[in-house]
């Protein structure tokens, strides 16, 4: 297991260019399984969930293929619809393809993803739209058997507006008899992102992006080309990172667009912002104000920016209230953060950030991707040494190289073997 180590107190300063989203190159693989054929994907970052969803698919049938910054996918010789629990386990993601998997061979046999460490995380209402759509299920041996002579279209409503519950119904739909409405569907860039690629492979969708999503099922698509949308978490990471070290960083190959709930946040901290097209400058600030953030679906402020937000919080004057109301366990971070000596209270799904002059270094765990982040921004600001940072296998999920970006924007950091 590798560690990162870091010297704090160097003002970040330079450029950086995002990576391909995570949450975007995930939905879009498995959405090659709707087309046969060969799809050449771009800007698909290479992490550890990219990893795992490439193995899966390989045990499916699928090929892969790197062509300098393209992944070549054949999607030509599907013959197994089976993704195994050891896999699963590791990137509960794989539930996405469950949706394809019907709509393109009609049956899928799928391990529950199982709980995680911000929450339980249920996909009942992926499997409740399903079996609207006409879909048998059961589960058998911690399994989802999935089966659908063909899939037809429905009316959905979600009770939650889920992210991947609306990328799996939307990949079901596309290729389903009839026409499919979701009600009360996500909206983040992401999933609008995944629309425009089905709609490049000739699927009928109209409102992708907003919640409510009409899909007219058509009787095949084509394999085409894509590349995917940069990375707003990674963005808004590097933009909080700029902000705490009071560093001077332009982010580059972003789209402010997706960003806006951070960018009021950070401007609100004090932070001065030059935003463009596809780039953003971030000057810290010499004093640090502390604002109040509640995550919420897009576009509010993002659940996955809530532990990067609370760490610069931690060095803020004033008080700071985070409201986490997406996932019932995600202040794991917390206790990890006390250690470096922040003062933070906790209040069911509040925390209460008192800001002090500074964070102490110290040997910290990383529990979940986010957390792992929120650690590294305290230790590049922490005072009194080295912060060790332990797990870091967690980060490598969703963040590609980060230590060396954080490197070459002047860091003292390091990756180091346990
Ligand atoms: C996606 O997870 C992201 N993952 C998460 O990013 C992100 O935190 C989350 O959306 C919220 O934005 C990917 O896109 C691969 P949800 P997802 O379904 O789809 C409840 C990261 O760090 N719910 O929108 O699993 C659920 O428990 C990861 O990159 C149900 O109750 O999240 C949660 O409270 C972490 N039943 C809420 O809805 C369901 O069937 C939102 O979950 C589905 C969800």
């Amino acid at each position: 297991m590798d560690k990162i180590v870091i010297e704090g107190g160097v003002p970040l300063k330079g450029t950086v260019r995002v990576s391909g989203a995570k949450n975007a190159a995930l939905p879009v693989l498995a959405a090659t399984l709707l087309a046969r054929g060969i799809h050449r994907l771009h800007n698909i970052p290479s992490l550890r969930d990219v990893e795992t969803m490439k193995k899966i698919m390989s045990r499916l049938g699928v090929g892969f293929e790197q062509e300098m910054d393209t992944l070549v996918v054949d999607s030509t010789q599907v013959v197994d619809h089976e993704a195994p629990y050891d896999l699963v386990k590791t990137m509960r993601a794989s539930i996405l393809l469950l949706g394809p998997l019907l709509a393109s061979y009609g049956k899928a046999r799928i391990s529950l993803p199982g709980g995680c460490a911000i929450g339980a995380r249920p996909i009942n209402l992926h499997l409740k739209a399903l079996a609207e759509m006409g879909v048998d299920m059961h589960l058998d041996r911690g399994y989802i058997n999935a089966q659908a002579k063909f899939l037809k279209g429905a009316e959905i409503f979600f009770d939650i507006p889920t992210v991947t519950g609306t990328e799996n119904i939307m990949m079901a739909a596309v290729l389903a008899r009839g026409t499919t409405v979701l009600r009360n569907a996500a909206k983040e860039p992401e999933i609008q992102d995944l629309a425009e690629y089905l709609r490049k492979m000739g699927a009928l969708i109209q409102g992708a992006g907003t919640d409510t999503i009409v899909i007219e099922g058509v009787p095949e698509l084509k394999a085409v080309d894509h590349a995917v949308i940069p990375d707003r978490i990674e963005a808004g990471t590097f933009m909080i990172a700029a902000a705490m070290t009071r560093g001077d960083v332009r982010i580059e190959k972003c789209r402010p667009e997706h960003m806006t709930a951070l960018l009021e946040k950070v401007e609100s901290a004090g932070a001065k912002l030059d935003v463009g097209q596809e780039f953003i400058r971030v000057l810290g600030p010499e004093t640090i104000q502390s604002v109040d953030i509640k995550t919420l679906p897009y576009p509010g402020f993002p659940t996955d920016l809530q532990a990067q937000f609370m760490a610069f919080m931690c060095i803020a004057e004033g008080w700071s209230m985070i409201r986490e109301t997406i996932f019932e366990n995600r202040f794991i971070h917390v206790s990890e953060l006390r250690r470096m000596g922040a003062d933070i209270e906790i209040n069911s799904n509040q925390a209460l950030v008192r800001g002090k002059e500074a964070l102490l270094a110290a040997p910290v765990m990383a529990t979940d991707l986010r957390a792992s982040a929120s650690l590294i921004l305290a230790g590049l600001v922490a005072k009194g040494g080295r912060t060790e940072v332990h797990r870091i296998y967690h980060l490598d999920r969703g963040y590609e190289a980060l230590e060396k970006k954080f490197r070459d924007l002047g860091a003292n950091i390091w990756r180091e073997k346990e």
